[in-house]
This record gives C-alpha cells, sequence and structure tokens, in this order.
C-alpha cells in the first residue's frame, strides 16, 4: 500500500511537471574535462546557478582554473574598453558556481543535470542510473555525448520523457551551436526546455532526432574519412587536400588539420561505433592508415604528431 501510495504520487506530480515548461535555474555539470568545465562556465556567466561534479578536488581545481582563465580572456574581448564591467562580470559567474565530488549530494535541488564524463555507455548509464533515483520529480537530464545512443541512456532511468540530448561543441565558450536531441519518448516540453535553457545560455540550437553523429558529427566524420581515403588511394597529398578544402571550399581548416584537432583516436572510436551498427555503408568503412597512426599513438596534436607533427 505504502509502495503504491508513492506509485501514485509520483504519478501525479510528474504528470504536472510535464504540463508546464520548465525554466532551468540551477544546473548541475557532471563532468569537469574539456567540455564540462565549458558547459559551466557559459552557464554560470548566463546567470544560471551551477555546481560542477567531477572524481576528485584536484581535477576540479584544475577545471576552476581553466574556467577562470578562459573568464579572462572571455572579459578581455567583451569588456575592452569597460575593465570594471569585466571584473564585475568575472566576480559574479564566479560566485555563481560551486564544486563537489558527491553527484548523489547536489542533485536534489538541480532542474538540470547536464552529464559530460567518459565516453563509455556502461559509466554513463550506471551514473544515470544512480541520480534517477535522487534528483526530483521534475529534473531533466541532459547527455552530451557525441556518439552514443541517448535513448539507450535514457532507458536506465525511469524518466525518459524528461531526458535529451545537448551536444555542446569545443571549445564551448566560443562555439554557437548545440545540437538539442530529442528521443522518440523526450516530451514536447523537456524539449522546449532545453532548447530555452540553450538559448538562454548564449547558445543557438538546433534539433535533431537520436541518430548517429547526430547533424555535424554525422556530415563531418564520414567527410573526414572521406579524405583519408583519397590520400590513401594516393589521388592526392594530404596538403593539397587541405589548401583545396580551405580555399575552394572556404573551410577556416582542412580535413588532415581538423583530424589531427579532433584526435585521430576519437574519429576512430567514433567510426568504428558507426561501422559495427551499419557494416555495409560504405561510409562508414574503417580506414587502414588511421588504425596504424591510432596504433601508433599518433593521435594528433595532443600527442605532438598525427597526420603532422607539431614539435
Ligand atoms: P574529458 O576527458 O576532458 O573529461 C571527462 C571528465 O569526466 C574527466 O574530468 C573525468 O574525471 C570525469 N569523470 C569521468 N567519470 C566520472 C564520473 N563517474 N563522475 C564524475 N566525473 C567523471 O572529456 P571531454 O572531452 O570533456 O568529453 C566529455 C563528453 O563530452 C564525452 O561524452 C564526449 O563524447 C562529449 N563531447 C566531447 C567533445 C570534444 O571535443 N572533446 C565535443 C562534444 C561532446
Amino acid at each position: 500500500m505504502a509502495f503504491a501510495t508513492r506509485h501514485f504520487v509520483r504519478a501525479a506530480s510528474s504528470s504536472s511537471s510535464a504540463a508546464k515548461k520548465l525554466i532551468v535555474k540551477h544546473v548541475t555539470v557532471i563532468g569537469g574535462g574539456l567540455m564540462g568545465a565549458g558547459i559551466a562556465q557559459v552557464a554560470a556567466a548566463s546567470g544560471h546557478t551551477v555546481v560542477l561534479v567531477d572524481q576528485s578536488d584536484e581535477i576540479l581545481k584544475k577545471s576552476t582554473k581553466g574556467i577562470e582563465e578562459s573568464l579572462k580572456r572571455v572579459t578581455k574581448k567583451k569588456f575592452a574598453d569597460k575593465p570594471e564591467a569585466g571584473a564585475e562580470f568575472i566576480e559574479k559567474t564566479l560566485k555563481n558556481l560551486t564544486t563537489s565530488t558527491d553527484a548523489v549530494a547536489v542533485v536534489h535541488s538541480t532542474d538540470l543535470v547536464i552529464e559530460a564524463i567518459v565516453e563509455n555507455q556502461g559509466v554513463k548509464n550506471e551514473l544515470f542510473k544512480r541520480l534517477d533515483k535522487f534528483a526530483p520529480e521534475h529534473t531533466i537530464f541532459a547527455s552530451n555525448t557525441s556518439s552514443l545512443q541517448i535513448t539507450e541512456l535514457a532507458n536506465s532511468t525511469t524518466r525518459q520523457d524528461r531526458f535529451g540530448g545537448l551536444h555542446f561543441f569545443n571549445p564551448v565558450p566560443m562555439m554557437k551551436l548545440v545540437e538539442v536531441i530529442k528521443t522518440p519518448m523526450t516530451s514536447q516540453k523537456t524539449f522546449e526546455s532545453l532548447m530555452d535553457f540553450s538559448k538562454a545560455v548564449g547558445k543557438s540550437p538546433v534539433s535533431c532526432k537520436d541518430t548517429p553523429g547526430f547533424i555535424v558529427n554525422r556530415l563531418l566524420v564520414p567527410y573526414m574519412m572521406e579524405a583519408v581515403r583519397l590520400f590513401e588511394r594516393g589521388d592526392a597529398s594530404k596538403e593539397d587536400i587541405d589548401v583545396a578544402m580551405k580555399l575552394g571550399a572556404g573551410y577556416p581548416m582542412g580535413p588532415f588539420e581538423l583530424l589531427d584537432y579532433v584526435g585521430l583516436d576519437t574519429c576512430k572510436y567514433i567510426i568504428d561505433g558507426w561501422h559495427s551498427l551499419e557494416p555495409s555503408n560504405p561510409l562508414f568503412a574503417p580506414s587502414p592508415l588511421l588504425n596504424k597512426l591510432v596504433e601508433e599513438k599518433k593521435l594528433g596534436k595532443k600527442t605532438g604528431e598525427g597526420f603532422y607533427k607539431y614539435k
């Protein structure tokens, strides 16, 4: 009986929360790495109260330092002629931001959880499953995953209607785009709340279904793989392919420069995942050259060598 009552209360509050659009004020960002720190920064800078969560205080110290440095860079540009206003902006933003190593303890008062931890289905599922038990009924969960299915992540919770994708781009403070991903189970209200939140943090959201790579990576990754295949066949040098795409297509970087920037391991991980989903799709075929470079730990800029050398 106690269970039935609780169940009823849950269902009732769930349907009433679904009736009105949630205005996100309090945000929990899980994962203080490259993406999570950037997301926490733009959310705090736009007036949200933000708790940034990671596994240790040491990591969080590094994340906070990175955010402070990034804020200084943003402020230099944004408030070039008004240093006082700039200093106030930094102070206000940092006041909105706190950190924690205990996700469970902080989600009880949050409107939106944005997950930006390691790209691993099992680890993400485990996190969402755990937080689902402690977050309030109205709280929306979102993942920043680049390559995993949002639907699979949502299925690790009991709030599939309050679950979506928020795919930010690197570096978050600079890149204007957010892809808002709606699964077949995401409610319209949740979707609208995520669109509104993306606008509130100063981004231009686009919407996409839960399809591999969403919009940008679905077009970009096969394009980069085609460039590798062109080079592998000996049709053109990598330098000429880069020059051609910059001068002929107006792209700011050539495909090999972009591969090195993104990381060859990341690209291999994405293409291997899609290849296993659709083995007969030639756009998703693995590349022997890319595999060889990854095996040799030539992963791009971050290791000092990829298609080009950076030392
Ligand atoms: P990262 O490796 O820089 O940061 C991940 C952070 O998560 C680390 O600080 C790690 O300590 C923390 N972490 C891992 N497990 C945790 C847990 N259980 N609880 C709390 N913290 C945990 O990774 P990055 O690049 O920031 O990527 C994060 C997510 O964002 C991934 O899903 C990735 O696919 C996605 N993404 C990455 C982009 C990129 O350009 N790097 C672009 C768009 C999305």
